[in-house]
């Protein structure tokens, strides 16, 4: 046989070039590029660096013991279910807790809606493979979650953005672009919308507008898709309620214990109308058969015997001191010129920056100065969002926001002055960055 193949059986080009398959891809495949950013963040990752870039949780402040001794006992008592194939919808007992926590966001659901997923990412993908044939418009935030625009782009979806501002969503631009769509004859597939503590924007809807974003859609017919995975961690009063509570048969809610607890489990889910619910546990089928059993159990478990109100609640703390600390530090150190989101919970501050600089020609002296941020350009299918830039304050400590902010800020003032002296910084310096990877979620 080998020798046949050496006989000519082989393709010509294999071996002379990099990738010998590169003409064999789907053309989906085209759509996923690794970012060029990706090379300074590894630098950006070293210690020195204060990095405002990274979305991850800070899993530190949970008990880790109790952790420990959760999983350990799982597999002990609980060993052959735990290690055993589950159900391609989710453990049962976990979807009925999934409910009693939604029931904080004033969703009333049954477990039979509920669709446990690898992460709320994974949801995001499952509902983009039903839906979603090649250059079908999906409807989103602009800016809005890069590993969402990640997974339409995979899919080859037209992702059209409506405006938002500081209230969130503008109802006005979504009207006007699903006219305009319509008018085109352009078939919208649904509105994609964060709209509880948003990443990367930091701004929640406001209770008048959730109804309006919810009539418009509904009048139209356009799905809605509420990633919620931040609602949880508002710093004042009660959560916000769900858009899901208001028209159960027009939205499609995700949730995730990733910020609530942990995302190591990688347990998140989708709460859907009946039909939709049944081709998402289809598509779940032919994805991975079925989730973990062991990661869903260990989460069961810990909701069942953890005080995990209690958690979050110190969660929220942690979280509002380093959104005070971050915020304080822009409002002392920043250029008066650059505005910036106030956000009442979650991960991220969005930034602005003053005409004529550039995020991205900026990142690199940024972390050259040690501190690291993610441009506004990963947050919008187009490449827009130049003059932006994502701050996470969810992991450094208050100390290392503060000096962050401090590097940052002198950062910005030298490309002020640059700019003043030699003209904008993307025309000195442009450097066409793709979307960041999901490792700055
Ligand atoms: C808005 C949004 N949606 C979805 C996800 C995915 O979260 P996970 O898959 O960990 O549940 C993230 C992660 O950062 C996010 O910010």
């Amino acid at each position: 046989m080998t020798g046949e193949l050496d006989h000519g059986q082989t393709p010509a080009t294999h071996g002379s070039r990099i990738d010998p398959y590169v003409d064999r891809y789907a053309a989906r495949a085209t759509g996923m590029v690794a970012s060029e950013i990706r090379a300074l963040f590894a630098v950006a990752s070293r210690p020195e660096v204060v990095s405002l870039a990274g979305g991850m949780p800070y899993v530190t402040a949970l008990p880790l013991d109790m952790v420990g001794e959760l999983v350990s006992d799982l597999v002990t008592r609980r060993g052959p279910v735990a290690l055993q194939y589950g159900s391609g919808q989710g453990d049962p007992h976990l979807r009925e807790q999934i409910c009693e926590v939604m029931r904080l966001e004033g969703i009333q659901a049954g477990a039979n809606d509920v669709v446990v997923t690898v992460g709320s990412q994974q949801a995001l993908d499952l509902v983009t493979r039903i839906f979603i044939d090649p250059g079908d418009v999906v409807l989103a935030e602009g800016p809005s979650y890069v590993g969402a625009l990640g997974t339409f782009a995979a899919y080859q979806a037209k992702v059209v953005h409506i405006a938002m501002d500081d209230q969130g969503i503008v109802p006005e631009s979504l009207a006007q672009t699903i006219y305009a769509l319509e008018t085109a004859g352009a078939p919208i597939k649904f509105l994609y919308t964060i709209p509880t503590f948003h990443n990367p924007a930091g701004v929640t809807l406001n209770i008048a507008r959730r109804q309006q974003v919810l009539d418009i859609c509904q009048r139209a017919g356009v799905l809605v898709i509420e990633d919620n995975p931040y609602g949880l961690l508002g710093f004042d009063g009660e959560p916000m309620r769900a858009l899901r509570a208001d028209n159960p048969d027009g939205v499609v809610y995700l949730g995730s214990f990733s910020k609530t607890l942990a995302p190591g489990f990688r347990v998140g889910w989708a709460l859907a109308p009946h039909a939709i619910r049944d081709k998402l546990v289809l598509a779940m089928e032919s994805a991975v058969l079925s989730h973990s059993s062991f990661t869903q159990l260990a989460v069961g478990q810990y909701l069942a015997t953890q005080p995990w109100r209690e958690q979050i609640k110190s969660f929220k703390e942690l979280y509002r001191e380093r959104r005070d600390a971050l915020l304080d530090a822009l409002d002392a150190l920043m250029p008066p010129e650059v505005t910036w989101t106030r956000p009442a919970g979650g991960f991220f501050v969005w930034a602005t920056l003053p005409d004529g600089l550039d995020s991205k020609a900026i990142l690199p002296r940024a972390v050259a100065e040690r501190v690291a941020f993610v441009p506004g350009t990963g947050f919008f299918s187009d490449g827009s969002g130049a003059r932006h830039m994502r701050l996470s304050f969810c992991f450094p400590e208050p100390d290392r926001i503060r000096e962050g902010v401090r590097r940052l800020a002198g950062v910005i003032e030298q490309e002020m002055q640059l700019r003043d002296t030699f003209g904008t910084s993307s025309s000195r310096d442009h450097n066409g960055v793709d979307t960041p990877g999901p490792d700055l979620a």
